[in-house]
């Protein structure tokens, strides 16, 4: 259980929007030249990392990561956009959504790639859970995902 404190702040998430950008070497690939699922999750898991951190103020933990879907494939020499957003903090966790694109250097074509979503928890000096600001959104776009996040919370506990 998350420690109380008057931690009451109220946070935009394009606060802690974070954009991530990679190019795609021969050693992120299989033998195709396809970029590995793995190492991709590993880049969106940073990206996802830093968005949380910014928001929490704190360092913080992936606890789960879930709706993993890879759209299409990148290949060696692409340019890969990650962008990663907070959609909801509840007490000391943060639901955060990721995509990613990859870019065709020549052509400049860039397409969706990968969605996910990750759950961090902020984390104290001793590794307990610890409360996070408030998420207020204020698009649209926003306060929809934010209603939605509750549902995918439940969900995810659900199946935990
Ligand atoms: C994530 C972790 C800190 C949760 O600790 P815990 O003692 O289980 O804490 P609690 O049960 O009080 O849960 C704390 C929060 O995490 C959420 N949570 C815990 N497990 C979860 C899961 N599998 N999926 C989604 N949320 C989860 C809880 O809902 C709660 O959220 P809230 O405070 O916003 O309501 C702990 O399980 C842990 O350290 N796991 C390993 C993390 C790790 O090593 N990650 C990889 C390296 S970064």
């Amino acid at each position: 259980m998350a420690k109380q404190s008057n931690f009451k702040k109220s946070k935009a998430p394009k606060l802690s929007e974070t954009t991530m950008t990679q190019i795609v070497f021969p050693n992120d690939t299989n033998p195709m030249g396809i970029l590995q699922g793995g190492r991709l999750v590993h880049w969106l898991d940073t990206a996802a990392a830093i968005c949380s951190q910014n928001h929490a103020e704190h360092i913080c933990v992936t606890a789960s990561i879930d709706s993993v879907k890879f759209k299409a494939p990148a290949k060696v020499g692409d340019i890969i956009t990650i962008k990663a957003k907070v959609t909801r903090s509840f007490h000391s966790s943060m639901e955060i959504f990721v995509q990613a694109w990859a870019k065709k250097v020549l052509t400049q074509k860039e397409y969706l790639i990968n969605e996910a979503f990750f759950t961090f928890v902020a984390i104290d000096d001793y590794a307990n859970p610890t409360e996070v600001p408030v998420l207020k959104p204020t698009t649209d776009a926003e306060k929809q995902e934010y209603e939605l996040a509750d549902e995918r919370k439940k969900a995810r506990l659900k199946s935990k």
